[in-house]
């Protein structure tokens, strides 16, 4: 392609983007990918051993932040609530438990333990990324003509909310060509603490999916795939089914997609919006969104659930997985702590916001029923049953 701007061709939204997937040049692909030092199975070489060690001290960091650390936090939190008189499964106001508890200076460390951990490893995956930008755009553009399965680039505006730095990450998932690598190496070293190297953590997530009860699985879109870790699950769980990932980011749709060309996957890839999926009535059979409520407004959040209840076919099945959708948001002060945490210093700008949704009410007005699903747990959530809609 003759005059093209590799460097910016991703750093805009609302470009123009109008790659075309084409049909498969999958021995230039192949070629490209393993130029980046290869994979260990599923999981992307780093282009420095130094890098590779670098990265073993974020995943140590995480695993230390949400263990030993997470417990410190915790039983200093109860020692301050109960010299004031707080049982620990007491119901408190957000504005209360952050009063109470945010000014301590143990506190504060570990919340600054875990942002300073965010800041270093995504300072350190920008750069490292963008010293060696010709080497991945040329891996992500031999990918963008590979198959099978194809990514679909429609030039979309991606409203405000959603080019936010979300936990910190630079350019947030719309603003830098390589949100996807920043995302798939940020989260493995950091919520998922090394459980999803080789996506466990999104299969064992797919295998919970429930069934429509007729048991007709045709097709399956997965609501902000991001890197399409649950999309291919499901295309694994359900080989002959059409499966779509959508995302907001078109850098993140274009990693997913390069890493289901190497799976030998054959899943589709769109950046479309959740709440305005361009699909017609009726089409899917299951529609996934796994922590995606907790990244998008209250508003568009009431969009998405209406967008869900138009597409499924009647008798197809929404399984939305995030912090609340197998448990109550936050009502005691330790829980409205994280929650503000994760919100003030790992840029979850929408946490909170998140928490006023009665999703389940959304799913209803749309046209479901509620069931409790399968005991589901992904990341750092606890287990319990999820909620599943059906629609009527
Ligand atoms: C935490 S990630 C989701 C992770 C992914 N579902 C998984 O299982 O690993 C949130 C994703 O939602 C996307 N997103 C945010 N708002 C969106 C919207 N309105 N429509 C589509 N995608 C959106 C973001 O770009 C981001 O990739």
């Amino acid at each position: 392609m003759p005059n093209l701007n590799r460097r910016a061709l991703f750093a805009t939204t609302g470009a123009a983007l109008t790659l075309a997937a084409a049909k498969a040049d999958a021995a230039g692909a192949a070629e490209a990918l393993t130029d980046l030092r290869g994979h260990v199975g599923l999981f992307p070489r780093l282009p420095l051993l130094d890098m590779e060690s670098r990265g073993d001290f974020m995943l140590g960091m995480s695993i230390m932040n949400n263990g030993d650390m997470q417990r410190a936090a915790n039983a200093r939190a109860q020692e301050i609530l109960k010299s004031h008189g707080v049982k620990p499964d007491e119901k408190m106001q957000f504005e209360k438990a952050i009063a109470l508890l945010s000014p301590d200076p143990v506190l504060a460390a570990y919340a600054k333990s875990r942002s300073t951990h965010q800041g270093i490893k995504y300072r350190m995956l920008q750069t490292e990324l963008h010293k060696r930008a010709d080497q991945y755009l040329a891996a992500l553009e031999a990918a963008d003509k590979a198959g099978p399965g194809m990514v679909e680039f429609t030039g979309l505006n991606a409203p405000e909310y959603t080019r936010r730095e979300i936990h910190t990450q630079p350019g947030g998932y719309v603003g830098d060509p390589f949100a996807g690598y920043m995302y798939r190496y940020g989260t493995d070293w950091g919520v998922l603490t090394g459980r999803n190297y080789q996506d466990e953590s999104h299969k064992a997530l797919a295998g919970n999916v429930p069934v429509p009860t007729d048991g007709k699985v045709k097709r399956v879109l997965d609501l902000g795939t991001s890197i399409g870790q649950l999309a291919t699950s499901m295309k694994l769980r359900f080989p002959d089914a059409e499966v779509w990932g959508i995302d907001a980011g078109a850098p993140m749709v274009r990693y997913a997609h390069l890493k289901a060309v190497d799976m030998g996957l054959a899943v589709n890839f769109s950046d479309r919006l959740a709440e305005d999926t361009k699909f017609p009535d009726n089409h899917f059979d299951i529609v996934t969104a796994n922590i995606l409520f907790h990244e998008v407004t209250a508003e568009a959040a009431k969009k998405i659930v209406a967008e869900v209840g138009r597409v499924l076919r009647p008798g197809g099945v929404f399984y939305p997985t995030d912090f609340y959708t197998n448990a109550l948001p936050p009502s005691t002060a330790w829980q409205h702590f994280q929650a503000f945490w994760n919100h003030r210093w790992n840029n979850e700008d929408w946490m909170l916001e998140y928490a006023t949704v009665d999703l389940n009410a959304e799913m209803r007005k749309s046209g479901m029923t509620i069931s409790a699903g399968n005991e589901t747990t992904f990341a750092l959530r606890p287990p319990g049953k999820n909620v599943v809609g059906t629609k009527v």
